[in-house]
């Protein structure tokens, strides 16, 4: 009796998390899950979705066991659950865990913190993404590659207000007060049809970050960077400040889009490459382009491309940052398995339209 009431009292007694490297500790009781137990002690632990379909929350299990609420395949590659990788936003915890959470030690980030952001200017960049600038009430400092959430106050009910975008350019020095990113419209979302109705110059939105941890990590190794549509953004961030820094690995760029009309900012990567002649190659890939027509690029999907002959390096060696539709990332990471490139070089960005959002909250 007295074991079965042990059984019990520990199934209902909180749960201690430790975060390494660092050694933080938090309860987490048993309703919560791990990343919303940190949320609720104020805890900085990357995120995104919340809902176990970005990968933002990966982390490695180090010791104890979890319980998923959503099955760790749906986002993680199999290489990445046998080396021990959890999602924290759909893990319960069945004991004491530690957990290793890879950004942390490689970068202080700042705290998210709340801005005010005025639109300056829109403009499009295809014919159905967007470039939105922004001014904020005060400089912002983060790192290339991380995002922000755009909150639009329009005051209508069941208005899907929040969308998280990743900030386009590299930041300054000391933090920056004007902003861009790349919006991509979705049909039927209620955010970017707001956005796209007319020319929203003028709105004041309200900004919350930075968020993420998709960055570059210090090493020198060779980079493999894969984007897809609107995923341009923070490749080109972290691509431009890497230049900035002189940073002189070898960098291969394989961006894949439908047809011509769906390339963008060509003249920018092309103006990278130059700056780091001997480093960057930036490859367009289209997959629907027309046959005959004017492009003499590369066709096909972009995933055909990660190979060593296309891209010019060994990819067992390299280390890969990956954004954009889930569908092109769940691809992309296949190929990387295959070549064996280790899980904890391979950094992605999932990203959902907010279509997909609207469902799913
Ligand atoms: S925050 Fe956990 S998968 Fe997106």
């Amino acid at each position: 009796m007295q074991k079965l009431f042990n059984k019990f009292k520990n199934r209902n007694e909180p749960r201690t998390a430790t975060i390494q490297p660092g050694g933080e500790s938090f309860e987490v009781p048993k309703n919560r899950t791990l990343l919303q137990a940190a949320n609720d002690k104020g805890i900085d632990f990357p995120q995104h979705c919340t809902v176990g379909t970005c990968g933002s929350c990966r982390c490695k299990l180090l010791e104890g066991e979890v319980r998923p609420l959503r099955d760790f395949s749906y986002t993680l590659t199999r290489a990445e659950i046998s080396d021990g990788y959890i999602l924290a936003c759909q893990s319960m915890l069945k004991g004491d865990v530690v957990v290793e959470l890879e950004s942390r030690g490689e970068l202080a980030t700042q705290p998210a913190e709340r801005f005010t952001a005025n639109i300056t200017s829109t403009g499009m960049l295809t014919h159905d993404i967007m470039e939105v600038s922004v001014q904020l009430d005060r400089p912002l400092t983060y790192t290339a590659g991380q995002f922000a959430d755009l909150l639009i106050n329009n005051g209508l009910e069941g208005f899907a207000r929040h969308r998280s975008y990743s900030f386009s350019c590299a930041p300054e020095v000391g933090g920056s007060s004007d902003l861009s990113f790349h919006i991509r419209r979705v049909s039927g979302g209620s955010y970017t049809e707001w956005l796209f109705e007319k020319d929203r110059t003028g709105e004041t939105l309200e900004l919350h970050g930075p968020n993420g941890s998709f960055w570059l990590r210090a090493d020198d190794a060779p980079i493999l960077c894969i984007a897809g549509g609107s995923g341009m953004a923070p490749i080109k961030a972290i691509l431009e400040e890497a230049a900035a820094h002189h940073i002189k690995r070898p960098v291969t760029y394989l961006f894949g889009a439908r047809a011509q009309r769906d390339l963008y900012c060509l003249e920018e990567m092309q103006a990278l490459a130059k700056q780091c002649p001997t480093t960057l190659q930036f490859i367009p890939i289209l997959s629907e382009e027309p046959e005959g027509s004017s492009w003499t690029g590369k066709r096909g999907l972009v995933t055909e491309y990660i190979n060593p002959a296309a891209v010019g390096f060994d990819l067992k060696g390299c280390h890969t940052y990956l954004c954009g539709p889930p569908v092109m990332i769940d691809a992309a990471l296949e190929v990387l398995e295959c070549n064996q490139v280790p899980t904890d070089h391979i950094h992605y960005d999932k990203f959902l339209d907010s279509r997909q959002l609207e469902i799913e909250s």
